[in-house]
């Protein structure tokens, strides 16, 4: 593909913080997007990104370097971004503008190559593997943490979705599993309008941290939908962690009384099924002991390995995850997000292809997953601008 112009634009995401869509245009004057989201709750080791002035300058000398130049794949056009900015961190061209650089080139090429974006993703970068294993949905219906002003401490409660065919029942089930959630917090609660969270999860204050996954455990049983739902936590533990101490149920927790914990919670709770960041990211023993106890259990890396492929290597090898999040802005390009969930899957993590809390209408993530035979797709609950995520599922999955 050849790139005739690139161009960042300012757009706002879900949360109605500023992020950038680039745009770039190929010789025949067709156009292609990347739009790329935000995160609330970062990894201390993602790659930078540059705030909206400084992401449309750093485009316009991207443009320069870019016009006229042919690429024949998303490896050669990423290297060459790579190579421009020249940093460990992307501080040059930021990660967001590199990742909606590469994301654009990525449906560039698949135009050219008359394909689908997975058909191009999967030939470049997982020949052989058509996987056609359909992922869980990780859909969060109950927001906590720095994604709502509740009490909760544990930022996500998840319905972890077994898809069935077709697709879209699935996707209808899990639609109307959440409204009837909200009719249950209503009415137990006595509230007409329930807050909702940054990522579209109902965010009342609660009991304590465990009732959540009580009513959701309640709720599938009373729904019948236990062959298909279960649950799943991401703690998002980096943002209770203070001083050397997590600060839990209005508590400070050792690791081992927070291990203690979760343990009690999978105990209490058969249908739990993962925990994301149970702890902080500096603490890698936390997660090796929760894995060591819990084998049966998805013991989830996010804040800890950050799209990054070397960080993945390292605690697959360590022992301290059995899944991983991939977000392909964590890392700022679309082959580096392909070599972590290569990565992962020499070492037999499993990967769950993940959106941001603060989230544009862009579906890239779906063909991500589907290119790579992703175990799971996080997208967050069933409403407005997520809809575009399940609605591209629906598409390219059935
Ligand atoms: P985010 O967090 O706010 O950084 O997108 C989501 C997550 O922790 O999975
Ligand atoms: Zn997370």
């Amino acid at each position: 593909m050849t790139v005739k112009n690139l161009l960042v634009r300012e757009i706002f995401d879900s949360r109605g913080e500023p992020t950038v869509e680039v745009c770039i245009v190929d010789g025949s004057g067709e156009e292609f997007f990347g739009q790329v989201p935000s995160g609330k709750s970062r990894g201390e080791r993602e790659v930078f990104v540059l705030p909206p002035k400084a992401a449309k300058k750093a485009g316009e000398l991207l443009n320069k370097k870019l016009r006229g130049k042919r690429f024949i794949s998303i490896t050669k056009f990423d290297r060459f971004l790579l190579k421009l900015d020249g940093t460990s961190d992307k501080k040059k061209f930021g990660g967001n503008v590199m990742l909606g650089a590469s994301i654009a080139f990525t449906r560039g090429l698949a135009f050219e190559h008359k394909k689908e974006p997975w058909q191009i993703l999967q030939k470049e970068f997982f020949p052989g593997k058509n996987i056609k294993r359909v992922p869980f949905i990780f859909s969060n219906v109950i927001n906590g943490g720095v994604h709502a002003n509740n009490d909760l401490d544990i930022q996500e409660y998840m319905i972890v979705v077994r898809i069935g065919r077709p697709v879209e029942k699935s996707v209808e089930t899990l639609v109307g599993f959440y409204k009837k959630l909200g009719d249950f917090l209503g009415k137990r609660y006595k509230m007409k309008n329930l807050p909702i969270g940054d990522e579209g999860g109902y965010s009342l204050d609660f009991k304590n941290n465990f009732e959540p996954i009580h009513i959701l455990g309640e709720l599938i049983k009373k729904f019948r939908l236990r062959k298909d739902f279960q649950i799943g936590l991401d703690a998002a533990a980096s943002g209770f962690y203070k001083g050397g101490w997590y600060m839990f149920a209005g508590a400070r927790l050792s690791r081992e009384e927070l291990l203690k914990t979760y343990e009690r919670y999978f105990r209490q709770a058969p249908m739990l099924v993962s925990v994301e960041d149970p702890f902080d990211e500096n603490d890698g023993g936390g997660f090796a002991e929760l894995l060591a106890a819990e084998k049966k259990k998805l013991i989830v890396g996010d804040d800890l390995t950050v799209t990054n492929p070397a960080a993945i290597s390292a605690a697959g090898r360590g022992k301290l995850i059995s899944g991983v999040i991939i977000k392909p802005n964590q890392i700022g390009t679309v082959s580096e997000a392909c070599a972590a969930m290569k990565a992962a899957h020499k070492l037999g993590i499993k990967c769950i292809v993940s959106h941001r809390s603060g989230e544009t209408a862009d579906n890239f993530i779906i063909h991500l997953a589907r290119a790579g035979g992703a175990y799971g797709v996080k997208i967050g609950a069933p409403v407005k601008e997520r809809m575009s995520k399940f609605d591209e599922l629906i598409r390219i999955y059935s």
